[in-house]
């Protein structure tokens, strides 16, 4: 691998250290090929023992897929909110599904399993790595990436609804879009993190 010049090594660093999470969007939609390049990056993530285990479904924003999703995530909510208030549980339903509905991008990004608990794991760190690269090739195009393991992965028949494999793991569902703003955030410094030996 040759050195990288000044400028691609600033590229790479940039996204790096700027990336940031946001599920606010302007309602405007994300150019198919700006996705094709999320997925040609997600094809290059590393994987051990080259299984290239991420499957990806991007659902449409007005397609049937999407609309099936949303109401799924929707029933989802109402059932398992903790709010006992019936009229609170219909609005937070309610809520989740508007947002799904409106994203100009919704994806999910599922794993396969191994022959092995040791090969499935390193496949689910392999596609959590898949996702990151989708983020920077996002980022790379303006676009921010919210990426959820909450309500979105949690109905029973999401996979079968998909057409995933019952034994596929999700490993994400990823809102994105063209932020409006980003929540504020954090990190500890270097050295409270890494210690050299
Ligand atoms: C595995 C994983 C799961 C996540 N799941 C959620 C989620 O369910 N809901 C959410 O709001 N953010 C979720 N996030 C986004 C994080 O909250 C976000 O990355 C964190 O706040 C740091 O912000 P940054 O991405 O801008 O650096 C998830 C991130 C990762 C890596």
């Amino acid at each position: 691998m040759q050195a990288r010049d000044d400028k691609s090594a600033a590229a790479v660093l940039d996204a790096l250290r700027n990336r940031r999470t946001s599920r606010d969007y302007e309602d405007r939609d994300v150019p198919r090929a700006v996705i094709e390049d999320m997925l040609e990056a997600a094809r290059w993530a590393p994987n051990h023992r080259n299984t290239e285990p991420w499957r990806i479904f991007v659902l449409e924003r007005g397609g049937a897929k999407r609309d099936e999703t949303a109401n799924l995530i929707a029933e989802w909510t109402y059932e398992n909110v903790k709010n006992p208030a019936p009229g609170r549980r219909e609005n937070s339903a309610e809520s989740i599904r508007q947002e799904v509905l409106s994203a100009p991008c919704f994806i999910y990004v599922y794993s396969r399993p191994g022959p092995t608990e040791e090969v499935t794991r390193e496949n689910y760190a392999a596609t959590c790595c898949a996702i990151q690269n989708m983020q920077l090739a996002a980022y790379a195009h303006g676009v921010a990436v919210g990426w959820s393991t909450g309500r979105p992965i949690k109905p029973a028949r999401l996979a079968e609804t998909l057409g995933a494999d019952a034994s596929w793991t999700a490993a994400g569902a990823l809102y994105a879009g063209y932020p409006k703003s980003f929540p504020s955030v954090k990190r500890r410094p270097v050295d409270e993190i890494a210690r050299w030996l």
